[in-house]
């Protein structure tokens, strides 16, 4: 590491500063509260937001593990993210500083974001989208994608918001499973200083999908003479004719709490990706208030940024949802951190006085690597509170991102959460918590989580399996179309432990002696590379559909910079076997990244003649874990083959 800072010299906790204490919005009683009436604490913070109709029900958990929460109020989440800013007299306030990654800008007040998206609510419902109705959002992090998905939410429709850097494929498997009405998309987006298209992606999805797609609306944000796009009259509409046509009027009519509010494909265990159904009052509940609580926000005078981008939940929770039901300002951002100069991220820091900063683990080691001189060089005075997320942090990345981006003085909070649990669940409190480099601390008022063994018999301290003991608001309520996976995903593991079922969240954690929950990984086959999340599944049945190959096995390895990197194993058949040279490689490599998309593209490919397996036939990915990260290989007295292990190593070794 260019820095290295020292473990041995460096304080093991860091209590918060007076100032911070002093500033907080929390006072540090809400723990008590929280515990004392659990449900009490969770309805009162849902009363910060605006019901058309108040709820009495809180929790109905008979049909658990199928929640509902706050069931009889009904709410508008678009106008509790916009309308009720302007109507409380903050309609100036800037909800979007949005900067494009070419350079240029826009500053949009909560009044403007508002007028936007009461037009785009009258395109959709003039396309004839109605309550319930999916609709694709595929686009970069432009203002369009806000207002796109707060215009579906406006009227009771539901969004499926797929990564730009997906796939054509993957587009078309998330477009067909929701069985989309619309999508909404951009000409192309801009990426590393180079236009990324995106509309031909739509086309290619559009190809030998199931159908359902009648209208594809496009933003033009790349080439100026569109010449470029191929275009199919009556399907395809220009988001900025259309809404030129529309009227500017728009009332927010209520829907129930539990009506569905998006749909977020994530990688799961097998080879498919899984909808995450996440609704309306609940999540909206739990995004404004962990957005509010852990990230210490005064909306007045705070400059909110998190650099997710909108294809992940980190986007949905906390650049959309929790910011502007709060109504914070933030700044979005479109493009990498390196273009077009190393210290972009900072340079924006500077520039709009950001005060809160929310970003990836892989992010600040790559800038860990670039060296401090580079954020030095730029005035960082206005940080306040630094945020982590999406992967365990290192102590070392921690105290770098602490010493160098926050001046020693900003509190961290590590926010441990999943696109399952909609909102952060386990975190530190920045005025409240006195934090320790790595561990995510405990977890947030009103929510309840264990460390446990196999069998969930609660560890009072040491490493076992994370379990959440008690339903929460912005708890998945489904599968899309999948209820058997719901259950069987994560509610049978501990079906039957004494108050369950408890939710098992697939990672591993370590209790310590103070009772501070340390993250320690997945213990299921999902790989996290810079901060996202991948199936080994999902790889391998990609990598076996490429016609040379006959058997593959993908296992995360550990990487410096990217937490965990995709390592593949590959039996090749053998009348190709002569082809699977360095350039064969590369045309596998390739094959994933088109399939899936370039962040599954594997750092290594190994053409092996065997692969580990046990007696029943399943591969020990352990072993070859084992083989990717250059450690000795474990125990091999379970496999069919025991001499199977020397000769992968061999033709690895010669690779
Ligand atoms: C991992 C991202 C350690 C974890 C919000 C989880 C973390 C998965 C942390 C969810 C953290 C997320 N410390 N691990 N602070 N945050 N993870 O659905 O393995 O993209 O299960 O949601 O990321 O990834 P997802």
């Amino acid at each position: 590491m260019a820095d290295d800072t020292s473990s041995a010299v460096e304080p093991t906790v860091y209590p918060p500063s007076a100032e911070s204490t002093a500033r907080s919005v929390t006072p540090a009683t809400v723990y008590d509260d929280a515990r004392s009436d659990r449900l009490g604490y969770w309805a009162e913070q849902a009363r910060k937001l605006h019901w058309d109709a108040p709820f009495e029900s809180v929790l109905d958990w008979s049909r658990a593990p199928f929640a509902k929460w706050f069931a009889d109020g009904s709410i508008n989440v678009s106008y509790n993210c916009l309308d009720r800013h302007v109507i409380a007299g903050n309609g100036d306030r800037v909800a979007l500083h949005w900067e494009g990654e070419p350079g240029d800008s826009r500053s949009i007040t909560y009044a403007e974001l508002t007028a936007e998206v009461k037009r785009a609510a009258n395109l959709l419902t003039a396309l004839g989208v109605r309550q319930g109705d999916r609709v694709a959002i595929y686009l970069p992090l432009i203002p369009e994608a806000v207002v796109a998905m707060l215009a579906v939410a406006r009227i009771g429709a539901v969004h499926s918001v797929v990564f730009g850097g997906f796939s054509a494929e993957s587009l078309r498997a998330r477009i067909d499973d929701a069985e989309a009405k619309l999508v909404i998309t951009a000409d192309g987006g801009y990426r590393k200083g180079r236009i990324s298209s995106l509309k031909p992606a739509v086309d290619a999805a559009l190809e030998g999908s199931a159908g359902t797609v009648e209208h594809v609306l496009v933003v033009h944000r790349a080439w100026d003479d569109g010449a470029e796009l191929a275009w199919e009259h009556g399907r395809d509409l220009w988001w900025h004719d259309e809404m030129a046509q529309v009227d500017a009027d728009h009332e927010a009519r209520a829907f129930e709490a539990e009506n569905p509010l998006f749909i977020l494909y994530t990688s799961g265990t097998t080879g498919k990706p899984k909808g995450i159904l996440h609704t309306s009052g609940g999540y909206l509940t739990q995004a404004s208030t962990t957005h509010r609580q852990v990230f210490d926000l005064h909306p007045e005078s705070d400059v909110y940024w998190c650099t997710a981008d909108i294809g992940w939940i980190t986007g949905h929770s906390y650049v959309v949802y929790g910011p502007l039901a709060n109504g914070a300002t933030q700044v979005i951002y479109e493009g990498t951190p390196d273009t077009p100069h190393p210290g972009r991220w900072w340079e924006l820091i500077q520039k709009y006085g950001v005060t809160i900063f929310y970003t990836a683990p892989t992010a600040i080691r790559s800038f860990m690597k670039a060296g401090r001189e580079i954020p030095e060089s730029f005035d960082l005075s206005s940080l306040r509170i630094l945020g982590s997320v999406g992967e365990p942090i290192n102590p070392e990345a921690w105290r770098w991102y602490r010493q160098v981006i926050g001046a020693d003085t900003t509190p961290i909070v590590d926010t441990w959460w999943q696109t399952e649990t909609g909102g952060i669940m386990i975190s530190p409190l920045p005025g409240i918590t006195a934090t320790k480099p790595g561990a995510a601390q405990t977890p947030i008022p009103g929510i309840t989580a264990a460390v446990v063994d196999d069998s969930g018999t609660p560890l009072e301290e040491g490493a076992g399996l994370l379990a959440i003991t008690e339903p929460w608001p912005g708890m998945l309520r489904g599968i899309w179309g999948d209820p058997d996976r719901f259950v069987e995903t994560y509610w049978s593991k501990f079906a039957d432990v004494e108050g369950g079922p408890w939710y098992f969240a697939g990672d591993g954690a370590r209790l310590d002696g103070d009772g501070d929950i340390w993250l320690l990984g997945r213990v299921d086959d999902v790989m996290n590379v810079s901060g996202h999340r991948l199936s080994t599944a999902e790889i391998e049945s990609s990598l076996v559909d490429h016609r040379w190959v006959a058997e593959a096995a993908v296992v995360g390895a550990s990487d410096e910079t990217t937490g965990q990197a995709v390592v593949a194993f590959v039996i090749v058949k053998k009348r190709h076997r002569q082809t699977a040279t360095e350039e064969g490689v590369d045309e596998l490599r390739h094959h994933v990244a088109s399939q899936i998309g370039a962040i599954a593209r594997p750092r290594n490919i190994y053409i092996v003649d065997e692969l580990p397996k046990t007696r029943s036939g399943k591969i020990m990915r352990r072993l070859l874990r084992d083989l990717a990260e250059g450690r000795e290989v474990g125990d091999t007295t379970t496999l069919a083959d025991t001499t199977v292990m020397q000769v992968i190593s061999d033709s690895v070794g010669g690779d």
